[in-house]
């Protein structure tokens, strides 16, 4: 099975850009280049940071945009959500029953969990409070021994980055009790602006970059707080003994230095 993990969106009213960049343009073409080439996914997930601000016309530009996209796609929120104004627009996205924008699927024999992390402002970090958790139990209990991958916006371990390891998942120690014994196999997130990937007790675990802005690998290295540095997608590959996640670079594909005659010669 094939889906697509798109992270940290940031958008923001028609005519507004943000440090340069034109969030929805970006998405556009993210969502194109999707269509184009990966159009036999089983759906895409956006972890959350679906606008910069909560605007409702923000969402608004995001449903429009989504109802002409060809491949089931599932939004979440992040922590520069608004989950009020989230719901208000998006009204036909579930909730979990205490009015937290969690929802599950199952598509090829797994289980596909989305999870609600936003705590709210003025706090970046995330939250997983104790009605949160009572739904995650809940769906681990009804999805018994399927193979189960979380989707979150935060993650809940520190990343080794001095600034996002400051607004990771509040309590990420607890919530990675709360794992054990289910057949979780790899943990989804964004927030962090970065490609990562790792494992974390012995589960494994992927962001990818944000479409916009990115946030450097060590804090100075650019003047700025945020970086440009090249926006991806993540195509990921799952079957029951392997998990290949591959980030895109979509907007920095471009050809070679070669014509498209040249001989390769025998090495690729
Ligand atoms: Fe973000």
């Amino acid at each position: 099975m094939k889906f697509i993990h798109v992270s940290d969106l940031h958008l923001l009213p028609e005519g507004e850009e943000l440090w340069g960049i034109d969030p929805f343009a970006r998405l556009e073409a993210c969502l194109g280049d999707i269509a184009r080439f990966h159009g036999d996914a089983a759906f895409v997930v956006i972890s959350g940071d679906l606008t910069e601000k909560g605007e409702i016309h923000a969402y608004s530009r995001l449903k429009a945009l989504l109802s002409d996209f060809p491949i089931e796609t599932h939004v979440m929120l992040g922590n520069h959500d608004d989950r009020a104004h989230f719901q208000s627009v998006f009204t036909e996205v579930p909730s979990d029953g205490k009015g937290f924008v969690q929802s599950s699927i199952t598509r090829g024999g797994s289980r596909f969990l989305f999870l609600d992390t936003l705590k709210g402002p003025p706090s970046s970090a995330g939250l997983y409070c104790d009605d949160r958790k009572a739904w995650l139990k809940a769906e681990f209990a009804a999805g018994g021994n399927l193979p189960t991958y979380l989707f979150m916006h935060h993650p809940p371990f520190g990343i080794a980055h001095d600034l996002m390891d400051l607004i990771m998942l509040h309590d990420g120690e607890d919530f990675l009790d709360l794992l054990h014994g289910h057949p979780v196999r790899h943990i989804f997130f964004g927030h962090a602006h970065r490609p990562i990937s790792g494992q974390i007790r012995g589960v494994s675990f992927s962001a990818p970059p944000s479409l916009v802005h990115q946030l450097p690998l060590v804090s100075g290295s650019v003047p700025t707080i945020y970086s440009d540095e090249p926006a991806m997608y993540a195509v990921v590959h799952v079957s029951t003994d392997k998990i290949v996640v591959h980030m895109d670079a979509f907007l920095n594909r471009r050809r070679a230095q070669m014509g498209v005659d040249d001989d390769r010669g025998p090495w690729f």
